[in-house]
């Protein structure tokens, strides 16, 4: 084989999305209510150090904001407005070069509480002028089915995907969007991130975790249900679009040894195995021998019926995704298991520095990562997501010097091209935020990925305006070069 110095020829250089987090208009033309809709801002700071995960809601909280949606500010209900602003953002998305935009579709635009027959128009066209102005400049969108948002009436019926009446739901879902978008998208993601729903089964799976007696139980059978709604997608897929690419996605965590004690490094293999579980099952289409243990030490008992092998069998993705923004540090303990698939980790590392959120940055554990998960599918990857959350701040100019966010990019493209180098087969990138947007985990607008500042805050408050930053005229240049002008 020849050895690969570049990019290839075809890269999809792009951005990243999610409905919940930029289109606002929550109440617009027909929309229902989602999960995200209900997740309230929650102060982060509450406690004297950064809390990545306040998008968590119980029961209670949720009887409280659907009577009282006054007294709760509830920012992905307004994101970037997106919904009113796509043609101005496409534009700027194409100003720098891409070809790819991945975004979602939020569930709820087309099947408001997800269980009537027929889809609402109104939604399915929005998502028809989104992919025409994306064509327009001959950006290939890739799309979500379902990015960490459900329509919250199957949050209330069902307690979300612990039932498996959401497969066929989310079936119907599916087949509804594939047929209507046939001719316009040809890359897709069945499930952002289905790992994180060890994290929060709020926001992975719809299911308020202090009404199930084991979370963790509950983790994996919503999962097991989600893997079938996956299988049956990629099948669909398959039958209304010959030359679709359909694949599933982690959140990919590597987790490194804290020493060179063999039981260290026994906790490390065991850690990633928990992490590439997700893509095992999706991409070899049966469960990993491993988990059997796993479910045994855990007390898991997933319930499966008898057709589910033949599903998962006859719907493995074309390609694997991942979205990357840390790595880990293991050691053998007694609580090991119960961390490997947490994405906050209680052990340092020393070599690395810190995000203002605390988020370890390592662009060396992209390049590994990339190398183990060729190894181990040989299937082409996709990075998804990877990008720096910071506090933003505008110039006297009206200007962003965003250089520390330039310098993450350029250490991680540059993995990704030297994983492309050692053999990878890896045909994309998309910056996470690719511009200004609501964070997933804290609900904060001033938590800023963007290449595109958006003149906003955490209350809502701001005129909306769009302005470049420095990393916008830098990564414009990167796409122009195929990545050679780092
Ligand atoms: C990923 C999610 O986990 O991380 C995104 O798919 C999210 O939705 C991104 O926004 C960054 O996380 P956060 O909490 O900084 O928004």
């Amino acid at each position: 084989k020849k050895l690969n110095t570049h990019f290839p020829k075809h890269f999809l250089w792009g951005g990243a999305t999610a409905a919940n987090q930029i289109e606002g208009a929550f109440d617009k033309d027909g929309k229902g209510l989602s999960t995200s809709d209900m997740a309230a801002y929650k102060d982060p700071y509450a406690s004297g150090k950064v809390d990545n995960f306040t998008f968590n809601v119980t029961s209670k909280e949720l009887e409280f904001y659907e009577n009282h949606p006054e007294k709760t500010l509830f920012p992905k209900r307004w994101g970037i407005d997106f919904y009113h602003n796509y043609k101005e953002d496409i534009a700027l998305f194409a100003e720098m070069g891409f070809n790819v935009f991945r975004l979602s579709i939020s569930w709820v635009r087309i099947f408001p509480t997800g269980l009537e027959s027929a889809p609402n128009e109104a939604g399915l066209a929005f998502y028809d002028k989104v992919f025409d102005e994306c064509a327009k400049y001959g950006i290939e969108p890739l799309v979500t089915m379902s990015h960490y948002e459900m329509p919250i009436e199957l949050t209330k019926k069902y307690n979300g995907w612990v039932n498996r009446a959401l497969v066929q739901i989310f079936e119907k879902y599916a087949k509804v969007i594939l047929e209507r978008y046939k001719h316009k998208v040809k890359y897709w993601i069945t499930f952002n991130e289905m790992n994180m729903n060890l994290n929060s089964l709020y926001t992975g799976a719809g299911v308020l975790a202090d009404l199930v007696d084991n979370p963790l139980q509950a983790a994996y059978q919503a999962s097991h249900h989600q893997f079938l709604a996956s299988a049956l997608a990629v099948k669909a897929a398959r039958d209304i679009i010959p030359d679709a690419k359909v694949g599933c996605m982690i959140n990919h965590i590597e987790s490194y040894a804290k020493t060179t004690k063999p039981e260290d490094q026994l906790q490390s293999v065991k850690s990633n195995q928990l992490n590439m579980f997700y893509p095992d099952v999706q991409a070899r289409g049966e469960y990993p021998s491993y988990i059997t243990r796993y479910f045994a030490d855990q007390n898991i008992d997933i319930q499966m019926q008898d057709e589910d092998e033949a599903i998962l069998r006859e719907g493995k993705v074309d390609y694997v995704a991942i979205s990357y923004y840390m790595s880990h540090v293991t050691e053998a303990r007694e609580d090991a298991a119960k961390l490997a698939g947490s994405f906050d980790s209680p052990i340092k590392n020393e070599y690395l520095k810190l995000t203002q959120w605390d988020w370890p940055i390592d662009a060396t554990g992209l390049r590994i990562a990339l190398i183990k998960l060729y190894d181990r599918y040989e299937l082409p990857l996709f990075v998804a997501e990877n990008g720096l959350g910071a506090k933003d701040v505008l110039s006297s100019d009206d200007n962003i010097h965003d250089d520390y966010r330039i310098d993450y990019l350029k250490q991680h493209i540059a993995a990704v091209k030297d994983a492309i180098e050692d053999g990878v087969d890896v045909f994309g990138y998309t910056v996470w935020g690719c511009i200004d947007l609501i964070s997933c985990g804290t609900s904060q607008m001033s938590k800023r990925y963007g290449f595109i500042y958006v003149d906003q805050d955490d209350q809502g408050k701001g005129s909306l305006k769009r302005i470049p930053k420095d990393s916008f005229y830098w990564y414009k240049k990167v796409i122009a070069s195929n990545g050679e002008d780092l």
